[in-house]
C-alpha cells in the first residue's frame, strides 16, 4: 500500500518562522518513516479575507486550490503560533475558505476536512509554548471533522530550541515523533 499523504503548512507565514522550521523537522520525520508529505506556505495562496459576498460572486482561485489539495490528501501536519491565545489570523482564515461547501455541495460534506487526521505543534517565544492556540486548533478541527491526534508538540522559548534546522529541546523533541507516528497510524486506518 502506498504511503499516507499528509499536508504540511504552518500558521505563520514570516520569514525565519519558528514554527515552519519545526513544522519542517515534523515532515522530515514523516518522509523517513514512509509517508508522502506536500509542504506548502499560506502565503503562496493569495487568500483574500473570508468574505461571504465575495464567496458567492468569485470564489478565490487560491481557495480552490487549496480546498483541492486538502481533499488529496489523508491529513495534515499543522504548526501554528499562538495569537493572544489562539491560533493565528492566516492559519484560521484558510481553514474557513477550505471548509466552505462549493455549489450543490452539502454544507455538512466537508470533503477537505472529514474523516481526515491532524498533528498539531505550536512554537512559542514564550513560556508555554502555545498551549492555548492548540487547544482552540483542536476545536477549530474538531467542528469540522478532522480527528487530531491525541499527542501534540509545544515548543517554549522557542528561540533557544533549535540548532540551525535542528529541534535540540529534549521534550518536544521525543514527543514530536510520537506525534507524526500517531498521524501515519491514524490516516492509514481512516483512508478510505
Ligand atoms: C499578534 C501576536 C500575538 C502573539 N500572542 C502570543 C500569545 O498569545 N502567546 C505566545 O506564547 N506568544 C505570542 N506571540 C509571540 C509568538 O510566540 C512569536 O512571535 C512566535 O515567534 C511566532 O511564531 P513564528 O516564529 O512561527 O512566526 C504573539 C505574536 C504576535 C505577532
Amino acid at each position: 500500500m502506498a504511503g499516507v499523504k499528509l499536508l504540511a503548512f504552518a500558521g505563520s507565514t514570516r520569514e525565519g518562522s519558528l514554527n515552519q522550521r519545526l513544522l519542517d523537522v515534523a515532515a522530515e520525520m514523516a518522509r523517513a518513516e514512509g509517508a508522502e508529505v506536500t509542504s506548502i506556505r499560506l502565503r503562496d495562496f493569495d487568500l483574500p479575507l473570508y468574505d461571504g459576498d465575495l464567496e458567492a460572486s468569485a470564489f478565490p482561485p487560491a481557495a480552490d486550490e487549496l480546498r483541492r489539495l486538502f481533499i488529496e490528501h489523508d491529513g495534515f501536519l499543522i504548526a501554528s503560533p499562538e495569537y493572544n491565545g489562539s491560533v493565528s489570523g492566516a492559519l484560521k482564515n484558510a481553514i474557513d475558505w477550505v471548509s466552505r461547501p462549493r455549489p450543490g455541495e452539502s454544507l455538512v460534506a466537508l470533503p477537505a476536512f472529514r474523516g481526515k487526521v491532524a498533528g498539531i505543534m505550536s512554537a512559542s517565544i514564550g513560556p508555554f509554548g502555545g498551549l492555548r492556540g492548540l487547544l482552540a486548533l483542536r476545536q477549530i478541527l474538531g467542528t469540522i471533522q478532522t480527528l487530531v491526534a491525541t499527542e501534540q508538540v509545544l515548543v517554549p522559548l522557542a528561540e533557544k530550541a533549535f540548532d540551525g534546522a535542528e529541534l535540540i529541546e529534549p521534550l518536544p523533541k521525543q514527543l514530536l515523533p510520537l506525534m507524526v507516528k500517531r498521524v501515519i497510524f491514524l490516516a492509514e486506518r481512516l483512508r478510505p
